[in-house]
């Protein structure tokens, strides 16, 4: 059994590969700037990416690592490449890193400067290249109230239920013959946005109907709503991909590295779907 540090490990992916990994009997050190309460298995450990004097620490005794950027900011490799070097020194052999899908198409862009961070850091690396989690519908910055507003035409996205993300990062840090790969991750089956909408509403118990936003309009919404102008700016970008067609390709890293087939978007709503029946926080 070995000792892992999960960073991000209150967010989507984090927490779920946290409970994963104590499943299988392994030692986690959970990480985040609030981190949660010790568990069986489990010891918090406060992390702050923008606090090098953090990092020491919460890599000593670690035999690998889980590695969540920071959300919602693009200035994350540099970030990135010093603490996989501190990784490197504190004797950490494995580090699995939570990339998206596309990070491949622009050598220059953040996505793919990231990954190059933890490449050529010396440790054994894997990459997660997941699309698009269908749990920012429940527990991120999509989530809808009376309308499923998105500058995505009738573009379609093969949803990923982020609990495949943990049990596939699960397996990489702690099985073999995942060092030097890159995994695309997805669902099985691309959605268009009008779809999404209705299998939202009958989990939600009210109507969700799709709005297709002009682009222009979206992201300075976005922005008014307070996310970052060069983020905003990216997840335009992204949704001019899924706009234009470019999204809706299926993945098999799920199946390839689990042995099992990715959920279905449909499956996830049944299982988690019920939180949309919570007040949409303000
Ligand atoms: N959402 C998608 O569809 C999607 C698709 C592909 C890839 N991704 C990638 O997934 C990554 C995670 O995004 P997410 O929205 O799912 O976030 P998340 O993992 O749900 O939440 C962020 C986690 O990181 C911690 N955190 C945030 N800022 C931190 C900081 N400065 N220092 C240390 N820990 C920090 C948070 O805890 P504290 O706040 O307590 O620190 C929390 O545990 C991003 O890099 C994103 O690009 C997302």
């Amino acid at each position: 059994m070995s000792s892992l540090l999960i960073l991000g490990a209150t967010g989507k992916t984090g927490r779920r590969v946290v409970d994963v990994l104590t499943a299988a009997g392994h030692t986690v050190h959970a990480a985040a700037r609030t981190p949660g309460p010790a568990s069986a298995g489990v010891t918090p450990v406060a992390f702050d990416w923008d606090d090098p004097s953090t990092h020491d620490a919460a890599l000593a005794g670690v035999d690998g690592v889980y590695v969540v950027p920071p959300a919602l900011r693009l200035d994350n490799p540099p970030l990135i490449a010093a603490f996989a070097g501190r990784a490197r020194s504190a004797g950490v052999q494995r580090a699995v890193l939570l990339s998206a899908r596309g990070a491949d198409a622009d050598a220059s862009g953040p996505l793919r400067q990231a990954e190059l961070a933890i490449e050529r850091s010396g440790l054994e690396w894997t990459l997660l290249r997941p699309t698009w989690f269908a749990q920012n519908f429940t527990e991120g910055v999509f989530r809808p109230d009376d309308a499923l507003v998105a500058p995505a035409g009738d573009g379609r996205v093969p949803f990923i239920d982020v609990q495949d993300i943990a049990d596939v990062a699960a397996a990489t840090l702690t099985g073999e013959g995942h060092a030097g790969s890159a995994y695309e991750l997805s669902g099985p089956r691309a959605l268009d946005f009008g779809e999404v909408a209705a299998t939202l509403a009958e989990h939600a118990g009210r109507p969700v109907a799709y709005v297709d936003a002009d682009p222009a309009d979206w992201e300075r919404g976005a922005v008014a709503a307070g996310l970052p102008p060069d983020y905003a700016a990216m997840l335009g970008m992204l949704h001019q991909l899924v706009r234009a067609g470019h999204e809706a390709v299926v993945s098999d890293g799920v199946e390839h590295v689990l042995g099992r087939p990715a959920t279905s978007f449909e499956e996830w709503a049944a299982r988690e779907g019920h939180a949309l029946r919570a007040p949409v926080p303000a």
